[in-house]
């Protein structure tokens, strides 16, 4: 199998492309699922697919979506929250039914029985057609961290220390990023029909490249990828610069 890869010569041109593979996956099906993904990589994404809606009709209007992952610990409507950066960054901007869209609920009384609902959630949506990912620098997918089994569903986590320190940019200091979220799993991510992992910059290109090259193993989560039939890693040059041509 292996996991197919592309270089594109910039962010731009990256994001350009997944948004091509989400608008022709909305085109072929109209009621398909879309596992989404948040972090600052699709920004890109979004922002071209709100405009395709906007310019030229792209229509959201029976697709589902779920997404990966959500902090634990944050208020509702807190402006990190990913609920929010969904709203703010995508759904405010297409025609998409609010109640096809989903997150994992990290306000419910009992965390992991609320897991355990977003995985059958997820299930229940007759499974995603198209999982986007973005990575972490130290290989995690999601908030799977370093460590995580194969065959790990939706379940609370603890955040890897260099993720809090890489997220903490995001927020007024280190002290104030969440230390566990709710995220799928890796068999929850393996699930879906295809899968698009975009990254760019040089900061992922270690990550990249023993994804793609290193041993399958829980020391790099996206390495499990690998054993998926259907994977195709969208980078920059920077984020390829570990590949061989
Ligand atoms: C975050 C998210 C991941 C994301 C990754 C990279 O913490 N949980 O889904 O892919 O880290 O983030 P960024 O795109 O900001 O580099």
């Amino acid at each position: 199998m292996g996991i197919h890869w592309t270089v594109y010569p910039n962010h731009h041109e990256a994001s350009l492309a997944v948004a091509d593979t989400i608008s022709a996956v909305l085109i072929e099906k109209t009621a398909c699922v879309l596992g989404l993904a948040t972090g600052s990589t699709p920004l890109e994404v979004y922002a071209e697919l709100a405009r395709r809606h906007r310019e030229e009709a792209l229509d959201f209007g029976k697709a589902t979506t779920v997404n990966l992952d959500e902090y634990i610990g944050l208020p509702p409507g807190h402006p990190q929250s990913y609920v929010h950066y969904m709203h703010e960054h995508l759904f405010r901007h297409i025609n998409i039914d609010r109640d096809r869209t989903h997150l994992p609920n990290v306000h419910a009384a009992d965390l992991s029985e609320s897991a355990n609902d977003f995985e059958r959630l997820v299930e229940s949506t007759g499974g995603v057609d198209l999982q986007l990912l973005g990575i972490g620098t130290n290989g995690h997918i999601g908030f799977n961290e370093p460590g995580a089994e194969e065959d790990s569903v939706t379940r609370v986590v603890d955040l890897a220390p260099g993720t809090i320190h890489s997220n903490s940019r995001f927020f007024e200091s280190e002290s104030d990023v969440p230390r566990r979220a709710i995220t799928m799993g890796i068999a929850t991510i393996l699930r879906a029909q295809k899968i698009v992992l975009l990254a760019t910059g040089d900061s992922k290109a270690e990550a990249v490249a023993e994804a793609i090259n290193g041993p399958i193993s829980r020391d790099n989560p996206a390495s499990f990828l690998q054993t998926h039939a259907n994977v195709h890693f969208v980078l920059d040059s920077a984020a390829a610069v570990g590949l061989a041509n």
